[in-house]
């Protein structure tokens, strides 16, 4: 889902780049405040320093971030929450300041918008994901990319195939022939969607550069 996304903006005229986060060994927020002390210099950037701040530096520099997760447990995994507290906290103001005009609150330091997407994939057919609560789940996950970059709309994608041989594995409830039939049927649509979503990110990129 996400190479279709990365292939929808460069065909859309844009430079990408693909960070796989399972690729090094890094933490969630440490809660030392240094992005909140007064008259601090991080200007947004996470100052505990580990394998993510070269990440973190180029996610600042972008102008488009799409962010590909499985769903573990119900929600974005380990290293993507890390992730976001590192990226989101830091960028996040506890003194938001109301426009006067239209009675915005703005809560981001960030002084431009960002084109933001999450795409979730997961095991969970669609239509069990209401009692499962993802819908709620997920657009907690997508407040605070839009409170803080502006823009960001999200994809999902269900019943995906978990196993390259069913046989071998112990999983007589994971209905494989719906799973099979999903991705045979339905998964090609969702690759496509994820396709366009990268080309349309590229275009309210421009939209906000002008
Ligand atoms: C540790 C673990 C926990 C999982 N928990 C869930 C879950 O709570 N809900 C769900 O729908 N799928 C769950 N899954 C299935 C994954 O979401 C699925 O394997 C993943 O979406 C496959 O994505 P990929 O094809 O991009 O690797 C879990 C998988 C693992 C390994």
């Amino acid at each position: 889902m996400l190479e279709s996304a990365m292939r929808g903006a460069e065909e859309a005229g844009a430079e990408v780049e693909t960070i796989h986060l399972y690729d090094d060994a890094f933490r969630g927020c440490v809660s030392c405040f240094a992005c909140k002390l007064r008259d601090n210099r991080t200007g947004g950037l996470c100052a505990y320093r580990d394998a993510l701040t070269p990440v973190l530096e180029r996610a600042l520099r972008a102008d488009v971030i799409v962010i590909g997760t499985p769903i573990y447990l119900s929600f974005p995994t380990g290293p993507v929450r890390s992730f976001m507290e590192r990226l989101v906290f830091p960028l996040l103001t506890y003194n938001p300041e109301t426009d006067p005009e239209t009675g915005e609150v703005r809560s981001s330091l960030l002084d431009r918008r960002v084109a933001t997407a999450t795409i979730y994939t997961m095991g969970c057919p669609g239509e069990m994901m209401a009692e499962c609560h993802y819908p709620e789940i997920f657009a907690e996950n997508d407040r605070f990319l839009e409170m803080i970059f502006g823009y960001t709309e999200s994809l999902c994608t269900n019943n995906s195939y978990q196993f390259d041989d069913y046989s071998k594995y112990d999983v007589a409830e994971y209905a494989e022939p719906m799973r099979a039939r999903y991705r045979e049927e339905r998964y090609p649509d969702d690759l496509r969607r994820a396709y366009e979503m990268g080309a349309r990110l590229v275009s309210k990129a421009r939209e906000f550069r002008e």
